[in-house]
């Protein structure tokens, strides 16, 4: 960053990241649920942190992001938000916190604001989900859509492949997106979509359109912490790339501990009072 140290630096705001799309500055976006990551990625300069529901998976070792409970996302976002000088913060509302009744979201939305301290909440889907969105924009509350793959819904649809292949979900993921900034979404996530598709909805919308396996036409990317790391080892889409082996690293760390302590090399005599 090329803030002085004494300055404190410029908080990334929701108008922040939409003037960097005006400006064709690319959004970072990676995924934190804890303080001490959310540190390192809020002092290196991310942009946004999105407090996933994909804790569900990599924080609980649960299968699908289904289980995760609205006081779980609040425990995860609080940590995350104590962390924090410049990031944007958005939380994603668990399955269950608002689809199907507006004033149900409208609460949870409430709750994750006033209880983490964070920017905004996402939500995934479009039409089916629009009344829960508008009533929690105009409490105030910014919104974070999601369309394409939206793993909340992995029992609907069975499997997590490339979605909007085919001309018809095509067509409703774009109107879906249309329909999202009319209801004043300040932002919006697609996920694993083709690359065209992706380019399409980002050249069609005003607001910042940030990809996760969307390509490289979007206004921004998102990935997960734990798997851009390679922390997690058991999950490889195309759209991953690994920026190292902490899995590996961390084995190597943890084994030389053990070997240490069993062959009484730790502690040595300057360790110890
Ligand atoms: O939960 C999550 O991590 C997400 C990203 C994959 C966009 O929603």
């Amino acid at each position: 960053m090329s803030t002085a140290a004494s300055e404190k630096p410029r908080r990334v705001t929701t108008h922040v990241v939409q003037e960097m799309k005006l400006r064709r500055e690319k959004i970072a976006m990676l995924t934190a649920y804890d303080y001490s990551f959310a540190k390192i990625l809020d002092r290196a300069g991310i942009d946004v942190i999105l407090v996933g529901d994909s804790a569900s998976n990599v924080m609980a070792g649960h299968e699908t992001t289904v289980p995760i409970t609205l006081n779980e996302m609040i425990y995860h976002a609080s940590s995350v938000v104590r962390a924090i000088e410049r990031a944007l913060v958005i939380v994603d509302m668990p399955f269950g916190s608002y689809q199907g009744n507006s004033k149900e979201a409208l609460n949870s939305a409430i709750r994750i604001m006033k209880e983490t301290g964070a920017h905004g909440v996402k939500l995934e889907g479009g039409r089916e989900i629009i009344e829960s969105v508008s009533r929690i924009i105009s409490a105030g509350i910014p919104v974070m859509g999601h369309l394409g793959l939206t793993p909340q819904a992995i029992h609907k649809f069975g499997t997590y492949v490339v979605r909007a292949k085919e001309e018809a979900e095509a067509k409703k993921l774009v109107d879906d997106a249309h329909l999202l900034e009319e209801a004043g979404c300040f932002a919006l996530v697609l996920e694993k979509i083709p690359a065209a598709l992706g380019g399409q909805v980002a050249g069609e919308l005003k607001i910042p359109v940030i990809g996760i396996g969307a390509g490289r036409f979007v206004d921004g990317q998102v990935l997960v912490l734990h798997d851009m790391l390679g922390i997690t080892q058991d999950f490889s889409p195309r759209f991953l790339r690994r920026y190292h082996n902490l899995y590996q690293e961390i084995t190597k760390a943890i084994t030389n501990y053990i070997d240490d302590v069993k062959n009484l090399e730790f502690p040595n005599e300057k360790e110890q009072y």
